[in-house]
């Protein structure tokens, strides 16, 4: 999704802009673009490209990139194909200004109505142009300062929007604002940074500010940082300290991100698992829950809602929570529950559960929850994210940045506080058994040992992958808690390799999917021993006499499915509850394998986004 970058301070600013935009290439995007303020000339220069961010350094050699201010962006359509033309920063009628924008202007066809009444010209399709030229004639037309545009053409915007925009006629100053969609300003020595999140600004400075929704922020040379709302108010920015460090962001010597983050996961859980595990004294604390333990208990129900991976998660938080809890829960996708009649009110207890913290449906089911009365409890791994922010409590995965457009060690990380969140709950409940609660703990402790050890399997499946490059569909099967696994694997294959592949739950592929399976047809099925282990065995069954190709992902030591299987994958024994946390690894290893064969672009693939802020 939109990435946007800025700097002004003494240094120069294009390199600085270049490798913050590589910096969130991650978030997926189709086209990129600089606008800096020439130091030779005092002209504003912008320079855009159709494709990747090494497409704008070729204007190297031959342009003007000279300046101490400039803004830059990574644009993913929304409102007009990809194109020079409607990548930003898009320029104003009198030349004077540019901005970069991410998010949504939704009336910008009655503002552009406006304006093109008034003789202004369009050039793209996009609803940021309207904006621009909203300013500029704010600007021109009221012979206003350049902050005054910016602030009366912000009321007249209905929609969401991180925005920085410069103008040549002020060449000290850049305005930021943001409303729903993300943006952090970094402040360093004289100097201040601008970006989507804090990866293109860590390694010049840790000290920043998140601005609130609708608060304009002032950076000048020289000056501190000023911010004001939409109405001119002064306000008082709170600086924090972040606590990312570069090496963090950085690939640490894997081929690419997705895998590192893979292989990161033993260390992620621990982090995760950090301060709230206490084996000896039986408990598991996570404070939000404690400081919040009359609301949670006294829910009539809880809903989950998120989107992608991250409601995958939610299916097993819900199986984790009917089961240790005893409390109702229903899971819902956040686009459609912002929109759909679902009743709910005082006495529910929503939990959004969100990898970035900057989804835009799950952000808008929140406001909806909150409106309506119920209690919101957030899983996010961004700190300081929207969602974190947006929830009335909440508890953090604490996996670090997760670069790789794929979700994977969020994923595993969300599904650990699911279980902490249900074990604290049901320990202050009481609908938990003491030995059952100490038996999880152990096995929790010992979950990162046996998660290095499904990791072992990496080289047989990556060439038992390559096996599998030939495959036009896969099917993948769980029951139980494995159920939302196959799902996630078959949504991890998609999203990389581009194979399709549907998840399902075993017993229920008599009812439709059977019907696809011959002997082209690739079967995963998470048959690991838990109280399902007979049920699935005839389900596999059913797929062997049709002559289907069975990838099994068995417990060590398994003596049935494995003979039935033609490949198979062994992982270590763990309670049922826990088992999503290994058996969701080799998924993950195979759906990045196949890709690699294919020659996919396994961190950025196509048409798809790290983070989506707009609906
Ligand atoms: C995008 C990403 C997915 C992610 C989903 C939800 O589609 O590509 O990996 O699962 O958004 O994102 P969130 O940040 O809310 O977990």
């Amino acid at each position: 999704m939109c990435g946007i970058v800025g700097y002004i301070g003494s240094r120069d600013a294009y390199p600085i802009l270049i490798k913050g935009l590589k910096r969130l290439e991650y978030r997926g995007y189709d086209s990129a673009g600089v606008a800096l303020i020439s130091e030779r000339s005092a002209h504003l220069n912008v320079y855009k490209v159709k494709g990747k961010v090494s497409g704008l350094e070729a204007y190297g050699e031959r342009e003007d990139l000279s300046g101490t201010i400039g803004i830059a962006h990574t644009r993913w359509a929304t409102h007009g194909e990809p194109c020079q033309v409607n990548a930003h920063p898009h320029l104003s009628a009198s030349g004077n200004l540019a901005l970069v924008h991410n998010g949504i202007i939704e009336n910008y066809n009655v503002l552009k109505e406006k304006l093109q009444k008034k003789g202004y010209l369009f050039k793209s399709d996009t609803d940021t142009e309207v904006l621009v030229q909203l300013i500029d004639y704010m600007k021109e037309s009221g012979k206003l300062d350049l902050l005054t545009a910016v602030r009366l053409a912000l009321k007249e915007v209905v929609g969401a929007y991180a925005l920085a925009v410069i103008d040549q006629t002020y060449p000290d100053e850049i305005i930021v604002a943001r409303k729903s969609s993300p943006l952090v300003i970094g402040i360093g020595e004289h100097e201040f940074f601008i970006g989507s999140d804090a990866s293109p600004i860590i390694e010049y400075t840790d000290q920043v500010v998140y601005p609130e929704d609708g608060e304009i922020a002032i950076l000048s040379k020289g000056k501190p940082l000023k911010v004001v709302d939409l109405s001119n108010v002064a306000l008082d920015p709170e600086v924090q300290t972040l606590e990312l460090n570069l090496g963090q962001i950085e690939k640490g010597g894997y081929p690419h991100f997705m895998l590192k983050e893979i292989f990161e996961q033993p260390e992620c859980i621990q982090d995760c698992m950090r301060g709230r595990l206490h084996v000896e004294e039986n408990e598991v604390i996570l404070s939000a829950i404690i400081d919040h333990k009359d609301k949670l208990m006294n829910a009539k129900r809880f809903i989950i809602i998120a989107c992608g991976t991250s409601w995958h998660a939610g299916l097993i938080g819900r199986q984790l929570i009917e089961h240790y809890c005893r409390i109702p829960v229903q899971v819902e996708y956040a686009s459609e529950f912002r929109y759909s009649h679902t009743v709910v009110g005082e006495g529910d207890v929503v939990i959004a559960i969100s990898q970035s913290g900057e989804t835009a449906d799950t952000l808008a089911a929140i406001e909806l929850a909150k409106e309506k009365g119920a209690f919101v409890y957030g899983i996010c791994n961004a700190i300081g994210s929207s969602i974190s922010r947006a929830t009335h409590t909440g508890s953090y995965i604490h996996v670090g940045p997760e670069i790789g457009v794929a979700s994977t060690k969020a994923f595993t990380g969300q599904v650990t506080v699911l279980a902490m969140l249900a074990l604290t709950l049901a320990k202050v409940k009481g609908t938990i058994a003491d030995e059952t609660l100490q038996e999880i703990l152990q096995e929790l402790q010992v979950l990162p040992e046996k998660m290095k050890k499904a990791l072992e399997t990496n080289e047989k499946i990556a060439s038992l992958s390559r096996i599998f490059t030939y495959a036009h569909n896969f099917i993948y099967l769980g029951r139980g808690y494995n159920y939302p696994v196959a799902l996630e694997g078959a949504l991890k294959l998609k999203e990389i390799s581009y194979i399709h592949a549907e998840g399902y739950p075993a017993a229920e592929m008599k009812h439709g999917p059977i019907a696809l399976i011959d002997m082209e047809m690739p079967v995963v099925v998470v048959a690991t021993h838990n109280s399902l282990y007979e049920k699935l065995l005839s389900n596999v069954q059913a797929v062997k006499a049709r002559q289907g190709r069975i990838i099994a992902i068995v417990s060590e030591g398994d003596e049935v499915i494995s003979e039935i299987a033609d490949y198979c994958i062994e992982l270590p024994r763990t309670v049922e509850a826990l088992d999503p946390l290994l058996t969701t690894i080799p998924l993950q290893l195979m759906a990045y394998h196949i890709a690699v064969w294919k020659g996919k672009n396994v961190d950025q693939p196509r048409n798809l986004a790290k983070s989506v802020t707009v609906e």
